[in-house]
């Protein structure tokens, strides 16, 4: 498939209509969801219309398709990440397998390698957002481990200067993002990964803002622990993955426990199944599994890399446009180097809720607020800014259409 990004927007049903008294959607918040091609709809509804039966346990024929497409979905995702199959573990959100980790290794006894006491070190970054931050907090909190982390540069940058000191020979686990939801920045994974295994920490990667940006290969990254959400990579609400190394998933105690997770059963105790099956408590989100699978298939067949180069394109662009306006400040790099299409900013003293309410009322879409990351925030110096986010049906006239707002704006509000 040949990357035409108005071509592409035909296959999103949502393009069609028009916003605000008649405008064109002008759609810059996929930082925040995605919109879905019909494929994706199609996928969810064919499963509910045709195949719909609990998995994995039902003796009938439409358990057994159902098992199939979800299984199936699973191998998709395998593929995606380069990853086993029996590594892809499906969860509601990226949130919940966050949470999955950090509970799960709040769960485990005295001799697993995951256990935390006091004198264990847990280290973050100054720019996650707060499903990456608040659950690791919380496991310092129960466990005594002590939460550090990198600092952010005034560029929006990793510091990485004092990485020996940070990743040390206490460190059991480093989590951080592959790419900042409020700064664009994507961060060198391969320093990281190699102190922190020379530690004999375990990487967690928050990877919602780049695996449906860019091609994701978690045995070429080296990384331990992977979490994404399918909203954001063009599939449904309600379906997130996990994804960990199997030699690690086979010791990390489950998380959350009942049926289907299980080996044995007993009045007074239980065994735990192999993984993925351990982290699948219940009947899971079949339909959501079968949407993502679609998803991840639509972005393969029009291409990881051209939606990253499509994206850096765009984003080179409005960085340039944005240079030439007077007051306008970008909240993280304003190169193009090691970043992605999430593009923060302020403007003079217009509030960014101001002007994400104005541009709304010309049909554009922007996230505006602290997006999840209230202390990066804190760090930059901005209580909150507007932000654009590009992905692969954006255009250059989305681009000029969000420059000429911003400057209609600084007439409306009299500045
Ligand atoms: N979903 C949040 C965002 O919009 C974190 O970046």
């Amino acid at each position: 498939m040949s990357f035409d990004p108005v071509a592409l927007r035909r296959d999103f049903p949502i393009f069609d209509r028009t916003i605000r008294d008649g405008r064109r959607l002008v759609y810059l918040d996929s930082g925040a969801t995605s919109q879905k091609p019909q494929a994706v709809m199609d996928a969810e509804i064919d499963f509910y219309r045709h195949h719909n039966a609990a998995v994995h346990r039902g003796a009938h024929q439409l358990a057994e398709e159902a098992t199939d497409i979800y299984e199936g979905a699973r191998l998709t995702v395998a593929e995606f990440l380069n990853a086993e199959e029996d590594e892809v573990i499906f969860t509601k959100s990226a949130t919940e397998s966050l949470n999955l980790v950090a509970y799960a290794m709040g769960n485990a006894k005295v001799g697993n390698r995951f256990h935390l006491t006091a004198g264990d070190g847990i280290v973050v970054t100054e720019m996650e957002h707060h499903a990456n931050l608040i659950p690791w907090q919380q496991l310092a909190e129960r466990t005594g481990a002590l939460l550090t982390w990198f600092e952010v540069t005034p560029e929006g940058r990793l510091d990485l200067s004092n990485i020996n000191s940070v990743i040390n020979e206490k460190t059991k686990v480093v989590a951080l993002t592959h790419q900042s939801n409020v700064l664009g920045t994507i961060n060198p994974l391969e320093a990281i990964v190699k102190r922190a295994h020379e530690v004999g920490a375990v990487v967690v990667l928050d990877a919602c803002q780049s695996v449906p940006h860019m091609a994701v290969d978690v045995k070429a990254l080296d990384i331990d622990f992977l979490a994404f959400s399918g909203h954001k990579a063009l599939g449904p609400t309600g379906v997130g993955v996990f994804w960990g190394r199997g030699s690690l998933l086979e010791e990390l105690p489950p998380f959350l426990t009942g049926g289907s997770m299980i080996e044995n059963v007993t009045m007074t105790g239980a065994t735990w199944a192999p993984a993925p099956r351990k982290f699948e408590a219940g009947v899971p989100n079949m339909a959501q599994a079968a949407g993502l699978a679609a998803a991840l298939k639509y972005l393969n067949a029009v291409g990881l890399e051209n939606i990253h180069n499509h994206e850096i394109e765009l984003t080179t662009y409005l960085l340039n446009k944005f240079a030439d306006i007077e007051n306008l400040r970008i909240v993280g790099p304003n190169n193009i180097e090691s970043r992605g299409g999430s593009i923060s900013f302020t403007f003079g003293d217009i509030h960014p809720h101001d002007l994400g309410q104005f541009l709304d009322s010309q049909g554009i879409a922007v996230r505006t607020g602290h997006h999840c990351a209230w202390p990066l925030n804190r760090k930059m110096g901005v209580p909150a800014t507007t932000r654009a986010s590009l992905y692969l049906y954006n255009t250059h006239e989305d681009c000029d259409a969000l420059v000429q707002g911003i400057l209609d704006a600084e007439k409306y509000f009299g500045r």
